[in-house]
C-alpha cells in the first residue's frame, strides 16, 4: 500500500536532529603537584632576574639584596609547607624512604645556604656566587621532585587535590607570618619612642 502523504512526515524544526555539543571536557583539578611546581616555576624566574642583575654588572646591590630576599622567603615557605604536609603524606603513600630521606637533606643544605646569604651583604664578594649555587642546588631539586616523586605521589592513592587546599593555606599563613617578620622590627622601633 502506498503511504499517504499524510504518514510521510516532513521534518519539521521540531523533529530536526539538532548538534548535540559534545559535553565540555571536565578541566582537572589543581593538585597538590602543580601548586608545588607554580612555586618551582616562579622562584626559576626570581632566580633569572637575579642572573640578569650579575649579567648587568649592576652596582645595584639594593635590587639584589631585594631579589635574593624575595628568592630566599619562597624558597623558605617552599620547602615547610612541603616539610609539613606534602612530604610526611607521600612518604606514607609511596613508601620510597631513600628518595624522601634524599629530598630532605637536600632541603637542609638549602637552608643552609639561604642562612648564609640572609646573614650576609649584598656588597659581599661572595654574595652573588652563594646565590648563583643556591639556584643550582634548587634547579637540582625540583627536577628530582619533578620526575621522580611527583610521578609517584600521582600514581599513588594519595589525595593530592585534598592536599594542595591544606598547602595553600598553610602557604598563606606563612607568607602573612614572612611579611610581618619584615614590618615587625619597624614597629618595634616606632614603639621604643
Ligand atoms: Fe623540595
Ligand atoms: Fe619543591
Amino acid at each position: 500500500m502506498a503511504t499517504s502523504a499524510a504518514a510521510r512526515k516532513t521534518p519539521t524544526a521540531s523533529t530536526k536532529a539538532t548538534p548535540v555539543r559534545a559535553p565540555a571536557k571536565a578541566k582537572r583539578q589543581k593538585d597538590a603537584c602543580d601548586l608545588l611546581d607554580a612555586d618551582h616555576k616562579a622562584v626559576k624566574a626570581l632566580f633569572k632576574d637575579y642572573e640578569s642583575l650579575t649579567e648587568s654588572r649592576s652596582r645595584s646591590t639594593s635590587k639584589k639584596r631585594q631579589l635574593a630576599d624575595q628568592i630566599c622567603k619562597e624558597l623558605t615557605v617552599h620547602a615547610t609547607i612541603e616539610e609539613e604536609i606534602f612530604y610526611p603524606a607521600v612518604r606514607k603513600a609511596i613508601k620510597d624512604n631513600d628518595l624522601m630521606n634524599e629530598a630532605t637533606v637536600e632541603h637542609a643544605s638549602a637552608k643552609d645556604l639561604i642562612a648564609q646569604i640572609k646573614g650576609m651583604e649584598a656588597s659581599d664578594d661572595l654574595f652573588d656566587a652563594k646565590v648563583t649555587v643556591l639556584g643550582e642546588y634548587i634547579d637540582h631539586h625540583v627536577k628530582e621532585e619533578r620526575t621522580e616523586m611527583f610521578t609517584k605521589a600521582r600514581a599513588s592513592k594519595l589525595d593530592l587535590v585534598g592536599l594542595a587546599a591544606q598547602l595553600r593555606q598553610r602557604k598563606d599563613e606563612l607568607m602573612a607570618q614572612e611579611e610581618h617578620k619584615v614590618v615587625k622590627p619597624v614597629a618595634e622601633l616606632a614603639a621604643a619612642y
